[in-house]
């Protein structure tokens, strides 16, 4: 099955003033496209023609470095669309995931104190997560293009850090990118859809 680009699920400047029009046009147009096209072609003759997305990343991880870059930042950029949208963000959880919040992961301030702190903890390109693992909720945090999927666990979230997320819009301020996005565009009802999934 070919990769394919989304279109995003909202107009480019459905997220401003926190994420500008002129990013989501690099970041989707350019960015994601990229990985799209690139991931295609190194999927020919790869073995894993024909398997889902989540069984290329898992497959390629560790033996296929190129393959896996790719697809997994594929997996990462279709969420990373739906896991922002306008008016989002802040504590503002559907009931069920602030309960997992609240049990596993000390609560929404700690959450936020936490999930920050990995974006911003983690050095150079990468990203930040909360996944679910053996059916509870955690904080972690991945470089270049890995995510929970090869360590086990099921993301439920994820905060892109590489630069091309943030740098036209915050510069080298990545905490100042990283606290708008936890307060103004987390999209809450597709982490819980997701969640409810995973457990
Ligand atoms: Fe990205």
């Amino acid at each position: 099955m070919a990769f394919e680009l989304p279109d995003l699920p909202y107009a480019y400047d459905a997220l401003e003033p926190y994420m500008s029009a002129e990013t989501l046009e690099f970041h989707h147009d350019k960015h994601h496209n990229a990985y799209v096209t690139k991931g295609n072609e190194l999927l020919q003759g790869s073995g894993l023609e024909g398997k889902s997305l989540e069984e290329i990343v898992k497959g390629s991880y560790g033996s296929n470095q190129g393959l896996f870059n790719n697809a997994g930042q594929h997996f990462n950029h279709l969420h990373f669309w739906n896991w922002m949208k306008p008016n989002g963000g802040g504590k503002k959880l559907p009931e069920r995931l602030q309960k997992a919040v609240d049990s596993d992961l000390g609560g929404y301030d700690k959450f936020r104190e936490d999930f920050v702190n990995a974006g911003v903890g983690q050095f150079g390109s990468g990203w930040a997560w909360v996944a679910v693992k053996n059916g509870k909720l955690e904080i972690m945090k991945t470089p270049n293009g890995e995510n929970p999927l090869v360590h086990g666990a099921t993301p439920i979230l994820g905060c892109d850090v590489w630069e091309h997320s943030y740098y036209i819009d915050y510069r080298n301020r990545r905490p100042d990118y990283l606290n708008a996005w936890v307060d103004h565009l987390i999209n809450w009802e597709y982490v819980e859809e997701l969640y409810s999934k995973a457990v």
